[in-house]
């Protein structure tokens, strides 16, 4: 070589890749094996990477990030980058160093060890809310510094993705499936595997298996919050969940009106059957402010009240009402549009008491909010 410029090592190009993450499993390449060789000639650095499937969406990510990293590092003219894709032995290795050499998927929420705290998100009527409380809450929880999932339980209704503008599908790597992301916040819904809007009709095993297959098969990483939007109402799904994370708490959501409230009541109760707790109340399309400023009860009033008053009284602790979102037509606009009230118009007053709840919500009963939580995905 007669070059008199400094020229990095390979060692040096391959402590520059650690700063590459995987875009789905964010960890760094180097600590993922997908790093199949590295040259260094004359300032032309070659990078050989392997991805974990052909066709992988996010190749050209890693391809940008890895010449940004390499390109940074003094003395480097230009940077090649050559993509392979892992044998199967190699993504077998993969999943073994992400999960565990267990052979059974295993739900990692559901862990005596787990931290993740669970919430379902139920109703007993549809259409007051679930859905839309669900993705400001977890966005809102994602602003906060917390590592925040969502699965899309309603396997008849999903809308989630939508709402959260999640556009991509899945992939899949060995028998582990890896969820989007969107706005900071990882999500999972029966609607990416079906073509289309196909509606799916299911039954009652096959939901299970379903719901199963969403806590266990996906590689949530380590999560310090999971939302669940439930389907409308004391069905399968519930039962489902409940007997698969026993520990989920339940998050219950109302109108003002008394009709709503009593079928929101019954929702609740359900929990009581299974031992599962409560976390709260929400009162959703309490009010809709005028220009004026003045307050229109279109729902009537009192329905978060009465059911956390109702549902305190039967579990015999408090059950508290955890806040009260107005009705705000930008809601349902931004929910539409992808993108959550709470990063949309953070100002509304619906964001912020919606980031309200997100803050009673994320603090944990033991006192570890804010920490991080090193859990391995098998949850030990
Ligand atoms: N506070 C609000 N202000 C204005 N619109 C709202 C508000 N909350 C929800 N909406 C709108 O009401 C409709 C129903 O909301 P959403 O889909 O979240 O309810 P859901 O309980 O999940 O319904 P389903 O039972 O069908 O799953 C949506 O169009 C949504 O945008
Ligand atoms: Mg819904």
């Amino acid at each position: 070589m007669t070059s008199t410029q400094q020229i990095p090592s390979v060692e040096d190009v391959r402590a520059a890749l650690k700063d590459v993450h995987d875009p789905e499993i964010r960890k760094p390449i180097t600590d993922l094996g997908m790093v199949k060789d590295v040259t260094v000639d004359d300032g032309v650095v070659t990078v050989a990477v392997y991805l974990t499937v052909a066709g992988c969406p996010l190749k050209d990510t890693i391809t940008k990030d890895t010449r940004a990293a390499v390109g940074k590092l003094d003395g480097v003219r230009e940077v090649r980058v050559e993509l392979d894709v892992m044998s199967d032995e190699q993504r077998t290795e993969l999943r073994k160093q992400l999960r565990g050499d267990s052979a059974e998927p295993v739900i990692p929420f559901a862990q005596p060890g787990s931290m993740t705290r669970v919430y379902c998100v139920a109703s007993g009527k549809g259409g007051v809310g679930k859905s839309s409380v669900t993705v400001n809450l977890a966005v809102a929880m994602a602003q906060r510094g917390l590592s925040v999932g969502v699965v899309d339980a309603d396997i008849y209704g999903h809308s989630v993705p939508r709402m959260l503008g999640a556009r991509e599908k899945p992939t899949k790597v060995e028998q582990m499936i890896m969820p989007p992301q969107a706005h900071g916040v990882k999500v999972i819904s029966i609607g990416m595997f079906t073509p289309g809007n196909t509606p799916v009709v299911w039954r009652g095993p096959m939901l299970h298996r379903a719901l199963q297959q969403f806590l266990a098969d996906v590689f949530w990483g380590d999560l310090d919050i999971l939302l669940l939007d439930l389907p409308p109402g004391t069905g399968d799904i519930a039962i489902s969940v409940a007997q698969l994370i026993p520990n989920a708490e339940i998050l219950v959501v109302t109108t003002p009106q008394q009709a709503a409230a009593e079928v929101a009541e019954r929702a609740g109760a359900i929990a009581m059957q299974t031992r599962q707790r409560i976390a709260g109340v929400i009162e959703n399309m309490s009010w809709l402010e005028t220009p004026s400023g003045e307050r229109m009860e279109i729902f009537g009033s009192g329905g978060g009240r009465t059911v956390a008053e109702s549902l305190s009284k039967s579990v015999g602790t408090e059950v508290p009402l955890l806040g009260q979102v107005p009705l705000d037509p930008r809601l349902r606009e931004q929910g539409d549009a992808g993108t959550p009230l709470v990063l949309a118009e953070p100002e509304a007053q619906a964001s912020e008491v919606l980031r309200d709840v997100a803050k009673k919500l994320s603090v944990r009963a033991r006192g570890l909010a804010g920490k991080m939580l090193n859990l391995s995905p098998s949850g030990r």
